[in-house]
């Protein structure tokens, strides 16, 4: 058994006094390309990583709902009837979030029974990698086969965005959930956020001797708070007055007019969404034609069209990128919505610890907190793990 598998089965049997009905889990997600464009119904391209949240569940006789995790003290207790968005906060927000989420999707919460959980998970918080998503996923696919519900992975992922759209308060796309469901080893998820399309396309990072390297600025950010949502509410604004529902209607052919017509600040919103849907075509088929070693320049792209077109970095990110370049890594861009997080850099499998300690020592030399630096590889989506 797996160390989560064990901590997470031995947390719910000491917050809950019995062995739980199963295992579940689900993994964080990195987004490679495709920011801010998944609300925008637009491409992303993320892929699921080797870092997993799991829950370990039951189901009760009565219509309780007990939530335990081993990243908080509480155990959270709430009836069935009590389940709306208002009644819910802090982290337990994320698992009764879902739980009424399913409710919306056709789960008939009049009658299914209680359950237990205890959550434990290993996907770091606050970095961009999303916890959270791991968490709804988890918990998304743990409920379905406890409550026997029918609902295919496109639908829990919509399941996990409205629990942390209403019961979270952040106002989020879709990709991070798609991406934690929907992944595979060794693949990305080529997602259409209109249609929810989706397509695994091959990496073969491994093949090509690339890592990817996550370097976590430890600058924390929250996306139920200001920037995300005023972001969110310019890219509305700038659809309204080019005429179209939503900026994925444009593409490079309209950033002329879009220049006429918007303000400067909503006119750069605007082109980065246009021109970064452009980018996750341009990535897909490049991966295709040319493999990962080509995919660099575009990477490079996305990070300053989100630092000088949609103002989204932050001093630290900018420094990791440029360090990362600077130091071997073949493409680098911030990852995640922004204002804090994490950025990747695409890093021949040999220069990781030379990229690492650059820009761990330009860190210091700047006087910014230490990162934390780590390698990922893109793995399997949410799952019933065996006991
Ligand atoms: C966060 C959100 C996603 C997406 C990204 C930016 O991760 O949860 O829905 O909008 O930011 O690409």
């Amino acid at each position: 058994m797996s160390d989560l598998n064990h901590t997470a089965t031995a947390g719910f049997e000491s917050r809950f006094g019995q062995s739980p009905a199963g295992l579940w889990s689900a993994p964080g997600r990195v987004n490679l390309i495709g920011e801010h464009t998944d609300y925008n119904d637009g491409f992303v391209f993320p892929f699921a990583i080797d870092r997993r949240t799991v829950v370990a569940l039951g189901l009760r006789t009565d219509r309780l709902i007990r939530v335990a995790s081993s990243f908080a003290e509480d155990t959270v207790e709430l009836s069935l009837d009590d389940l709306t968005p208002e009644n819910l906060g802090g982290w337990s927000a994320y698992p009764l979030g879902v739980a009424w989420a399913l409710g919306q999707f056709g789960a008939d919460l009049a009658v299914v029974p209680g359950f237990e959980v205890f959550i434990d998970s290993d996907v770091p918080i606050g970095a961009g990698l999303s916890s959270s998503a791991a968490i709804e996923s988890a918990v998304a696919v743990a409920l379905t086969d406890v409550w026997e519900l029918e609902l295919d992975r496109p639908m829990l992922a919509r399941v996990g965005q409205l629990a942390e759209n209403r019961a979270v308060g952040a106002p989020t796309g879709i990709m991070d959930q798609s991406a934690s469901l929907l992944g595979r080893a060794d693949a990305a998820v080529f997602l259409d956020c209109r249609s929810l399309d989706a397509e695994l396309i091959p990496l073969g990072f491994d093949a090509a001797g690339l890592e990817l390297l996550i370097i976590d600025t430890r600058v924390s950010h929250a996306h139920s708070t200001g920037g995300y949502a005023s972001r969110r509410a310019s890219c509305e604004n700038g659809a309204r007055l080019m005429g179209v529902s939503s900026l994925r209607d444009l593409d490079v052919n309209d950033l002329a007019r879009a220049g006429e017509l918007l303000d400067d600040e909503t006119f750069r919103r605007v082109r980065h969404v246009i021109t970064e849907n452009q980018r996750v075509l341009d990535t897909v088929r490049t991966l295709r034609e040319e493999g990962p070693t080509a995919i660099g320049a575009l990477l490079d792209a996305s990070h300053v069209s989100m630092r000088d077109d949609f103002e989204i970095s932050v001093p630290e990110l900018d420094l990791a990128v440029e360090v990362a370049r600077a130091s071997g890594a073949i493409g680098a861009r911030m990852t995640g919505g922004g204002f804090g997080g994490a950025a990747i850099a695409l890093t021949p499998h040999a220069l990781v610890p030379v990229v690492s300690a650059a820009v761990t020592s330009a860190f210091a030399a700047r006087g910014f907190g230490a990162p934390d630096l780590f390698v990922v590889r893109a793995a399997d989506g949410a799952a019933r793990e065996q006991a």
